[in-house]
């Protein structure tokens, strides 16, 4: 079985599905030490690590309870299928990670639009991944849609997410100074920019969801 670690998940491998299982805060802890040391203090580490696992705890929730109601959702987050424990499955994709690394250079800046234009979406349904590290957290599934493997880091909040487009965020990731090829840095930030802005968050937050039975009445 190979196995792969997030700073939230490790991730086992196996046929078509993966399986996801949460990290503790203690194991969280020293996985970020040893990732993200940056010359910080341990204390301030030791925070990022239990805001994080709490993130995605919260994050996994939300989404779990969205794919229930939306089945498009349920497609986009790779069919989750989650477990009291806390963890889950999922089916397994191919990252763009992989995808980038075998296709030229104007195909590539095709995904970057069909990554854009998966972000609309998600606006559409009330949500936004705010990590943007689409190499490693986005993929292909086996119909050729790009979905989202990864939704430890979701914004469900309109005024946050308004203050992450507002600070173009996505040029302060990791993603983008160190996980992005190069050759695509530039188109990102330019598709980014024209379609992650205040006037489209306007047009879809929230577009398609359905009031609740409660609400009806
Ligand atoms: N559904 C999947 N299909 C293929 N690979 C996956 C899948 N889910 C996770 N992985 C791999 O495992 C890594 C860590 O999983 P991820 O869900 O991103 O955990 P974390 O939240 O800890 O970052 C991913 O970057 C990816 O390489
Ligand atoms: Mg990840």
């Amino acid at each position: 079985m190979f196995v792969k670690q997030g700073g939230q998940y490790t991730v086992y491998l196996w046929g078509r599905r993966v399986r996801k299982v949460p990290h503790s805060p203690r194991r969280a802890q020293f996985i970020f030490r040893l990732r993200w040391a940056n010359g910080q203090n341990k204390e301030e580490i030791r925070k990022q690590a239990l805001e994080s696992v709490e993130n995605g705890r919260r994050s996994a929730k939300a989404m779990e309870d969205l794919s229930k109601r939306y089945p498009e959702v349920y497609r986009y987050l790779c069919k989750p299928r989650f477990s009291r424990s806390g963890s889950y499955s999922q089916q397994r994709v191919k990252t763009l990670e992989e995808v980038f690394a075998r296709q030229d250079h104007a195909a590539n800046v095709r995904v970057l639009e069909a990554y854009a234009a998966a972000l609309i979406q998600e606006w559409r349904y009330g949500f936004f991944e705010t990590e943007f590290d689409l190499t490693e957290n986005s993929g292909f599934d086996a119909d050729g849609n790009l979905v989202l493997l990864d939704f430890g880091d979701i914004a469900l909040d309109k005024t946050e997410v308004e203050r992450i487009i507002r600070e173009k965020r996505w040029l302060l990731d990791w993603s983008y100074t160190n996980s992005l090829p190069k050759d695509l840095r530039k188109p990102f930030a330019r598709i980014m920019a024209d379609t992650l802005t205040l006037a489209n968050l306007k047009r879809h937050w929230g577009a398609a969801l359905q009031p609740s039975l409660s609400e009806q009445s």
